[in-house]
């Protein structure tokens, strides 16, 4: 094994992000990822479900005790998003860019989405839930018709498909490195990261009812729009979200 996250596989699972949640309340110090080969109640973000046909595609939830502030919690699901583009390149998955907050995208596509789920206790954060799906041996007709034109996936890109556990490990090995580095040196580096494979950056953007030119990535990972009426609005719907906040006693 090439990376220090352990791999956990169910054969299926309600959600893997529950799992993992389990896991870490359980006491579970991670690194651990669980991946499930068919996934039956996949979310997405924003309370969105999350279709992967059994058996073709990547569902996995990542456990980790990042040493970050809750503030920068943000910063995972970007970092997150980068290990995917880089484990797409690694496989020879062409044009890979990335779509604020959290989405990856091949030739405009999306190829994988995650949501991150951060649980703080106190003044720090106490673990972080990153859930990936990743379109990994899909074919068009395994999504609905209304998603034909705005989905892709590895066999979609290149024709060829990819071992499921092969996949996650690939992943794995970016997101151990990052993770480390994180460990290491703080976030500081994530945005400048993310912001390198940037679909959208000097587009005009619409988002929470504003638009404005995409201009740069913020330290804590929000987005930055400059206005028609030179503005500069910070966006911040790229927070992970909550598992339950307790506060110190
Ligand atoms: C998105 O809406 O773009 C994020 C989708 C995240 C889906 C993954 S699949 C593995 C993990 N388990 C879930 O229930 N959701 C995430």
């Amino acid at each position: 094994m090439d990376h220090a996250i352990k791999l956990i596989v169910y054969e299926e699972a309600a959600s893997t992000q529950d799992i993992a949640r389990e896991l870490a309340q359980a006491g579970e110090q991670g690194p651990v990822a669980v991946m499930a080969l068919k996934q039956t109640a996949g979310r997405g973000r924003s309370g969105r479900s999350w279709i992967s046909p059994p058996g073709k595609n990547l569902a996995l939830s990542a456990l980790l005790r990042p040493k970050l502030a809750p503030r920068e919690a943000p910063l995972i699901g970007l970092l997150a998003s980068v290990a995917v583009a880089a484990a797409l390149d690694a496989k020879g998955v062409p044009s890979v860019s990335l779509k604020w907050p959290n989405d990856v995208l091949v030739d405009g596509k999306k190829i994988a989405g995650i949501l991150p789920e951060a649980s703080v206790k106190g003044d720090s954060l106490e673990f972080v839930i990153i859930g990936i799906g990743l379109n990994v041996n899909s074919r068009l007709s395994d999504f609905p018709p209304e998603l034909h034109d705005s989905v892709t996936s590895v066999l979609l890109a290149t024709g060829e498909e990819w071992d499921l556990r092969d996949a996650a490990r690939g992943l794995l090995r970016e997101m151990d490195a990052l993770h480390i580095r994180v460990n290491e040196e703080g976030c500081g580096f994530v945005p400048y990261f993310w912001e390198t494979r940037w679909a959208h950056k000097g587009r005009i953007l619409t988002r929470d009812g504003l638009e404005g030119r995409a201009e740069g990535i913020g330290p804590l990972g929000s987005l930055i729009l400059r206005t028609a009426d030179g503005r500069r609005v910070e966006i911040n719907s790229g927070q992970a979200e909550p598992i339950g906040v307790e506060t110190a006693s």
